[in-house]
């Protein structure tokens, strides 16, 4: 797979430590979630490096300087509900930021997001969108929140996820090749439709780590 240049692939080794013991079958929930959260802070980080910045004076005890502030108003957009636990680390770096839930699930049918959540206001409140999803797979959930929150009136959109199907990249890439994708690992495919019982569901990532929402809340 030729990697279109909208993606970005972390390869800073604390990514790839927590990425390792994340997809471990072993790791509890709690520490799932502790690790979700530590991923999304250190991607998030590398995600925001070109937001843009205005000027801004403050007096130190000793002068006055110039420094900068965050120019634009940010929108953390979870995806439920695997999406929420990636919310709480990239907030406290951005504690001006406002979170916007959007309640997607996939129909296990046609494999389609079906919204079933969604409070946006009708004015738009935040120019740059990060949407936080830890698993990028067929990318119908994050093809249409890319599409909810342009017809909302977002400036720039950027997806935050952590494991990608190289299927997910594509389609997200190639329906909106202007949204930037930072995750931490390409995986090799998705799961066929199940042929026997016990085969898991169609449209998981493997190698993945299964159900992140699952993991997540405990819910296996
Ligand atoms: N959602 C998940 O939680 N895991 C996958 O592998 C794919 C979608």
């Amino acid at each position: 797979m030729v990697i279109p240049p909208n993606v970005y692939v972390s390869r800073h080794p604390l990514v790839q430590h927590k990425l390792t013991l994340l997809r471990n079958i072993a790791t509890e929930p709690k520490k799932f979630r502790e690790l979700i959260r530590e991923l999304a802070v250190l991607l998030g980080y590398e995600a925001t490096q070109d937001l843009r910045l205005c000027d801004h004076q403050v007096t130190t005890p000793l002068a006055q300087v110039t420094g900068k502030h965050l120019q634009d108003k940010i929108g953390l957009v979870p995806i439920l509900r695997s999406g929420l636990g990636m919310v709480d680390g990239i907030w406290e770096m951005m504690p001006g930021a406002e979170v916007w839930h959007i309640g997607l699930y996939r129909d296990h049918e046609t494999l389609q997001p079906v919204q079933y959540y969604n409070k946006l206001p009708i004015i738009p409140t935040v120019q740059v969108c990060l949407i936080l999803d830890p698993m990028l797979a067929t990318g119908g959930s994050a093809v249409a929140t890319c599409q909810i929150l342009k017809e909302w009136g977002a400036k720039r959109i950027k997806f935050v996820g952590i494991i990608a199907a190289p299927e997910g990249i594509m389609r997200l890439s190639e329906e909106h090749p202007d949204v930037d994708i930072h995750i931490a690992a390409i995986d090799d495919h998705l799961t066929p439709p199940p042929s026997k019982p016990g085969d898991p569901p169609e449209g998981y990532i493997v190698p993945g780590l299964g159900d992140a929402g699952d993991r997540q809340f405990g819910t296996a």
